[in-house]
């Protein structure tokens, strides 16, 4: 694993591309001021990566936020994903020229499947596979596959894929999920690493927080990091978003690693991926 610096350092994928293992996530943030706002304001305080899917309905706005930023869009690691009613060879290829547009951009730098949705996940995958051998996406990964889902694509694919973005927090590690990926060299990426905001709920970081003088949110994404895992916290407060990422100038001990990983419970704040109806 590479070695944690700062906000713009990255892990390199299979294929060779390098991603910020620190990023923005925009899920629920509006597409108008609210996510151009955060955008524009997360890449001039030096974030690097921006997490949006067709989904979140802000793709327009997170376009605009990079263009205000003054940030060249090639410096930019920019992920987008096909929506579930997408899924399909042809819809997906249709669905990718519809996100390019929104985005005002003519590539995305990781394109995602959504969701693993029964009998439709191969084709889509064929299509990403498409893109990118035509150079439309730099990188082409999954969400929210589960090592069996996992198993069944690389069955068939001829590329696999290179990310996996999973929900991740410490009341839902999924170890060997994540031993599985690192295996077939497949990045994890943490989806809510604070559970939507209820682990603000939870007294389960305060005597690391006293002990290096960090915030909850602070100390649980410096875990995701040295986990190796890529982390995308979502805000739209210019305080949060600039805290979020003051995690590169402390180390958690291997035993306060061991500590948060060993909170693991199976709790989700989001769907089952084994059971949704979407
Ligand atoms: N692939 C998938 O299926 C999937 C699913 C869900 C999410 N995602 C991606 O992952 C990103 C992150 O996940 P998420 O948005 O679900 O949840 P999250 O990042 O775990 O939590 C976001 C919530 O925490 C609040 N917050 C942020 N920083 C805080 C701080 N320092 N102190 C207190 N509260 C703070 C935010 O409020 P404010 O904005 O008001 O600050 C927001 O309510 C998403 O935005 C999206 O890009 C992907």
């Amino acid at each position: 694993m590479s070695k944690i610096t700062d906000i713009q350092g990255t892990f390199k994928l299979h294929n060779g591309v390098d991603m910020p293992y620190f990023g923005l996530g925009t899920y629920l943030a509006d597409n108008d001021e609210e996510v151009i706002d955060a955008v524009k304001f997360a890449l001039q305080s030096g974030y690097r990566h921006i997490d949006t899917a067709a989904a979140y309905k802000n793709e327009e706005g997170v376009g605009k936020g990079i263009v205000d930023s003054g940030v060249a869009r090639e410096d930019v690691f920019l992920t987008t994903k096909v929506w579930n009613s997408d899924q399909g060879y042809e819809s997906t290829l249709k669905a990718f020229e519809a996100s390019v547009k929104r985005l005002g951009t003519d590539y995305v730098d990781l394109y995602l499947v959504h969701w693993p949705v029964a009998g439709k996940y191969k084709d889509t995958w064929r299509a990403l596979e498409k893109l990118y051998k035509e150079g439309r996406i730099k990188a082409i990964g999954v969400s929210n596959f589960l090592k069996h889902h996992l198993e069944d694509l690389l069955g068939s694919a001829e590329i696999v894929p290179m990310v996996n973005q999973m929900e991740f927090h410490p009341h839902l590690v999924q170890q060997e999920l994540l031993d599985f990926c690192n295996t077939n060299k497949i990045q994890y990426e943490a989806w809510s690493p604070f559970m939507q905001g209820k682990l603000f709920e939870l007294d389960i970081t305060k005597e690391l927080e006293d002990k290096y003088g960090k915030s909850t949110a602070q100390i649980v994404l410096r875990w995701n990091l040295q986990k190796g895992v890529v982390t995308i916290p979502k805000s739209v407060h210019k305080n949060r978003i600039v805290s979020n990422s003051e995690i590169f100038d402390f180390e958690l001990a291997p035993n306060e690693v061991a500590y948060l990983d060993s909170l693991h419970k199976g709790e989700r704040s989001g769907p089952d991926p084994d059971n949704f109806d979407f």
